[in-house]
Formats: C-alpha cells, structure tokens, sequence
C-alpha cells in the first residue's frame, strides 16, 4: 500500500488568519489542498493565484490547486508561477482535455484530472500516460462541508482497477475529495484512496491541529492495516 497522505482543504479555513492556520496543521499534513473556483463552472467564487502566492509563502508543503474553473488551460500557468505543485482540472469543461493536460504539464507543474461524481471514470483513461494524480470527488464540487458520498466508492475502486491494469498505479496517485472525516476516511482507503483531502473536518473552526492530527493518527492505524 501507498504511503497514505492527508491534504487539508482550506476551502473553510479562516482567511482572516491564513498563515496561522497554515502552520497549526503543519506537522501532520504532506500537501495543502487549494480550491480554486471562478462562479462559472460551480456556483462560488474562492480565490486566484495571489492566494496561492501567499500560501507558497507560507509553507514548504507541495500545493495541489484544484481548478473548478471553465478555462483550466487559460490560467494554469499563473498558478504554476504562484507555486503549485500540481494542478487537476475536471475534463467536462473542455472538448480537448488533453490539450488542457499538455498546457498544465508545460508549466512544470504536475497534471492531475479531477471527476465530479456524476462523470465515469473512463475520462482519465486517455491521459493516464501524462498525468500523476487522478482526483476523485466524494461531494458534489462548490462548497465544503458537504456530505461524502457512499455511492462514489464503486467509482474509487475502478478508478484503481484502471490505474493497475494500465500498469501505472505506482507512478499515479489516487486521491478523494469531499466529506472526509474521521468515519468516511477508513471508507476512502479501503476503495484505494491514497491522498485523502480534508477540509471541513480539519479547519472546522475550533482546533484545525487537533482535528489534523486526529486524522493524520487515524490514516496511521488504517496504514497498519488495523482498521
Ligand atoms: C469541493 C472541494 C473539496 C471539498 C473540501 O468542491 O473540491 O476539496 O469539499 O471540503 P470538505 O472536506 O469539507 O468536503
Ligand atoms: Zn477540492
């Protein structure tokens, strides 16, 4: 198994304390999850690369920038300049997606395809050769705190299935994003999720590091195997 890793959302962090908010967590989380949406493709509005900026500032952990947006391809490279690490796009909002991969992979920044519940797993299949994360979506994308969705856990599964037969399960990662917690996120490893992205359940408003380090303990147990 996978080395399993913890992205906290910041999607409900408090942004009048960002950098504090950043560095509470620190110590528990490999990768900060950075939710990008433009009011177009959902409807909210978060943030652009100045954020990202910040964030960059503020921590030595890779960014993965979640783009819900409609013109991944148009503002990949400033994200990539503001320092993201990876960014994942959702496929629907194109007609030529791996045109939109090949943009995103042109910025130095790692390509990862992101699928909304209600799109099949099939869309990453033509990209598996040039992409190094496949983001599964456990809530429908736009808010935080959301429920996760049970019914997506078929989907994580073939998700892997189609990472392993296509002999690339060790150079992709399987993350799943949406309604992870201290209950759904034995279900998310079990069906193969590898990074697991945490945003209401870790900035919850009272202790993000508690909260952080009770899911890091958590992805530690499920790691030994002892659900
Ligand atoms: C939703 C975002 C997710 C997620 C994070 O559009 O892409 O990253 O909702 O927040 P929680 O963990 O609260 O669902
Ligand atoms: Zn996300």
């Amino acid at each position: 198994m996978k080395q399993l890793r913890l992205a906290p959302s910041i999607l409900t962090a408090d942004f009048g304390d960002l950098r504090a908010q950043i560095r509470s967590v620190h110590d528990y989380v490999d990768w900060f999850h950075l939710d990008v949406m433009d009011g177009h493709y959902v409807p909210n509005i978060t943030f652009g690369p100045s954020i990202v900026e910040a964030i960059h500032g503020a921590t030595d952990k890779p960014l993965h920038v979640h783009l819900m947006i409609e013109e991944p391809g148009r503002y990949a490279g400033a994200f990539a300049d503001a320092g993201a690490t990876r960014i994942s796009f959702h496929p629907e909002v194109t007609d030529d997606a791996a045109k939109v991969v090949e943009g995103i992979a042109s910025t130095g920044a790692g390509v990862g395809i992101a699928v909304h519940p209600d799109v099949p797993v099939s869309v990453v299949e033509d990209h598996l050769a040039d992409i190094e994360v496949v983001l599964m979506m456990t809530v429908r994308p736009g808010f935080g705190g959301q429920k996760f969705l049970p019914e997506v856990l078929p989907k994580i599964r073939e998700a892997a299935e189609v990472l392993e037969s296509a002999g690339r399960s060790a150079d992709i990662d399987l993350e799943v994003d949406g309604g992870v917690n201290l209950a759904t996120v034995e279900h998310a490893v079990a069906a193969g999720g590898q990074i697991l992205v945490a945003g209401s359940a870790v900035f919850d408003g009272k202790d993000a590091a508690s909260a952080a380090r009770r899911l890091r303990g958590r992805l530690d147990e499920l790691q030994k195997g002892r659900v």
